[in-house]
């Protein structure tokens, strides 16, 4: 059975991958991860905030990266509360490559132009494989209009793209007027991979205390469809490789994903609450499963039932809605 697929310029042996997270804090946990098999490790993002703050001139004015603008805002968070600080990325992007084979990506947050893209850079010489950038962005600005919110980050990942050689990847966010329109745009200004979507973290009201509360629940598999739509249309439209972040938990989600159109298939939440052996099973099951049914490859599973190749393109589409809404009955079985 030939599970092996090729991201962001990467033979990978087969399509599970780590994603974006706490999971690459710890070498522990990342040779754990090396060991259930995982062909790839990515790290949680570095964010522009992180590498705008004043305590970081001086360390990038060393590295001569003139361009670099030292803007500190009382907004943001203190750098101690950030898990990894600039210099701790790369010690911690080094240290991963010397304790495990696979190659590692890592990730930049950050939504506007500016000196910190040089940092891109510094991970490149510090032996990423790859860059995922995650555009989680809240646009509060109600004259920065949709138009210059998706210029300004076609223009983003164009720089990026000047200034590294590694592969990039974007992880977007799955609210765009047009995603179609931004994923054609995003592949236009070289971008090597998409990653849908991040997961947006919505605080909540404590009616009590009268706070706004931060919380992180993990995912559960209710989020998949979302994005099982939206790789099935882009993996139809557009030739980028897609990458799905968000709601795998089980073996037929990660078969779901794969036939809507997904190359690389990320998980996250499954592995911080079974921890890196889960990756080990579902291997294992992708593989079974796909043996049973006579499949040799992933490569024949990939886009089998995306937009263009499914029975029912319409259910990917508006006639879906009007189907559904038309056709809903509180008690089926009533005619
Ligand atoms: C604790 C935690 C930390 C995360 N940190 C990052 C991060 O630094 N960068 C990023 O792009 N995504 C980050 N994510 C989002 C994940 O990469 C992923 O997109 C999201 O959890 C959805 O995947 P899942 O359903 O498999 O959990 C984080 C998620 C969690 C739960």
């Amino acid at each position: 059975m030939d599970l092996s697929v090729e991201y962001l310029g990467l033979k990978l042996a087969h399509p599970l991958l780590p994603g974006a997270s706490p999971l690459a804090d710890e070498l522990g946990t990342v040779r754990a991860l090396e060991d259930a098999g995982a062909p790839a490790i990515v790290m949680r993002s570095l964010f522009e905030e992180q590498l705008t703050q004043e305590q970081l001139s001086t360390f990038m004015a060393t590295e001569g990266h003139q361009s670099f603008s030292a803007e500190a805002s009382s907004m943001l968070p203190e750098p101690s509360d950030y898990r990894l600080g600039p210099d701790r990325y790369l010690e911690q992007l080094r240290k991963i490559r010397a304790a495990v084979k696979v190659p590692v990506i890592a990730s930049l947050n950050g939504t506007t132009p500016g000196g910190w893209i040089d940092f891109a850079r510094l991970i490149e010489q510090a032996g990423a494989s790859a860059l995922e950038l995650n555009l989680y962005a809240v646009p509060t600005d109600p004259a920065r209009d949709g138009a210059t919110v998706e210029k300004d980050t076609l223009d983003l990942v164009r720089t990026l793209k000047g200034r590294i050689k590694i592969p990039v990847a974007v992880k977007l966010s799955p609210f765009y007027t047009s995603i179609s329109s931004v994923a054609r745009g995003l592949e236009e200004a070289g971008a090597d991979a998409l990653v849908l979507f991040n997961r947006l973290f919505e605080p909540e009201i404590d009616v009590d205390a009268l706070e706004v509360r931060r919380v992180l629940h993990l995912s559960d598999s209710s989020e998949l469809p979302l994005r099982l739509r939206w790789l099935a249309i882009l993996s139809a439209q557009r030739k980028i490789p897609l990458a799905i972040s968000g709601g795998v938990h089980e073996t037929v989600d990660i078969i779901r994903a794969l036939m809507a159109g997904a190359t690389a298939v990320q998980l996250v939440s499954t592995l911080l609450r079974n921890g890196p052996s889960r990756l080990l099973s579902l291997r294992a099951s992708l593989e079974r499963w796909l043996v049973e049914r006579e499949y040799t490859s992933v490569r024949q599973l990939r886009g089998s039932m995306n937009l263009k190749a499914c029975p029912d393109p319409s259910a990917y589409e508006r006639a879906n809605y009007i189907h559904l809404l038309h056709g809903w009955r509180e008690h089926p079985s009533v005619p």
